[in-house]
């Protein structure tokens, strides 16, 4: 993507863009390329068999040529470029930050290693970028390995190191098991996530108290606040509606809230000063809210 003139919006390694398509869907996808490029933002996009609608529009829809509205980049998996030194873990096109990330690494001179898991070699993604950095990566095809990468020993073994994963939901449940069992800080620990946990229907069944206006919504059992408000006419930001992108976050200024989001930390989900009101709820009665 070309700006019409003049440089991009900056980002950083690990930043992504929402993709607002002429369906009325969004969708994040990370940035791959090095963040000094200014003229252009890549991004890579796998064909999902159980799309949400997103990867297969673009795939059978989008032309090229084709313009589309995007959001400017976010961050809410950045690079701690301090670090001494850096693991990334990626599965599929789980790869496509750590790209961006190896970029990065590889002008800051840091050390770094990534290791790849895919099904099959012809599955793999950006297979020839990868490859160039040489004994930087191991990459682990399924059909070709015997077992599965071992992430708690790779912890054990690696000190002070940070750890990055992206991937599929049982890779992602793997690295959260092995930080929890090796005790990795967890400011050594980043994941990014871009499938949404399954945790069934949004939790209604409450109250919500707009505080700019003093309206006050109910929640009905199976809807969204951020459906529930929209229903009733007020605008609210949202982009993949599944509690992994952060847009539409929310300042919580009453009420505990039932976080089932993937973007707040622990300490912010305990602060409870912010929400994400595409699938969280209420654990109080009612939830007043800056809307
Ligand atoms: S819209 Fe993405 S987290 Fe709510």
């Amino acid at each position: 993507m070309r700006a019409l003139g003049g440089a991009l919006p900056p980002f950083t390694a690990g930043a992504h863009i929402d993709v607002h398509l002429p369906t009325g869907l969004s969708r994040s996808y990370s940035l791959l390329n090095a963040p000094e490029e200014r003229h252009r933002y890549v991004i890579g996009v796998a064909r999902e068999p159980d799309s949400r609608g997103g990867s297969r529009y673009l795939h059978e829809s989008v032309l090229p040529g084709e313009r589309l509205v995007i959001s400017a980049p976010r961050n809410l998996f950045a690079l701690d470029e301090a670090a001494a030194h850096s693991v990334l873990i990626a599965g599929g096109i789980g790869v496509t930050p750590m790209l961006s990330m190896a970029k990065r690494l590889d002008r800051l001179g840091k050390s770094w290693q990534l290791h790849y898991c895919c099904r099959t070699r012809s599955m793999a993604a950006f297979l020839d970028d990868i490859a160039a950095h040489g004994d930087r990566v191991d990459l682990r095809v399924d059909d070709e390995h015997a077992g599965f990468l071992d992430i708690a020993a790779l912890i054990r073994s690696t000190a002070d190191a940070h750890f990055y994963c992206c991937g599929p939901k049982p890779m992602l449940a793997a690295f959260n098991s092995a930080v929890a069992a090796t005790g990795l800080p967890p400011a050594r620990a980043h994941v990014e996530y871009f499938q949404p946990v399954d945790d069934g229907p949004p939790p209604g069944g409450f109250l919500i108290e707009l505080a700019r206006s003093g309206r006050v919504l109910t929640v009905p059992p199976g809807k969204s606040i951020l459906e529930t408000v929209q229903a009733a006419g007020i605008a609210a930001t949202s982009s993949c509606e599944a509690g992994i992108c952060g847009e539409c976050q929310v300042t919580v200024l009453g009420g505990t809230p039932d976080h089932r989001d993937l973007v707040l930390s622990d300490a912010e989900r305990a602060a409870n000063t912010a929400m994400m009101i595409c699938c969280s709820g209420a654990k109080s009665e009612k939830l007043v809210l800056d809307l």
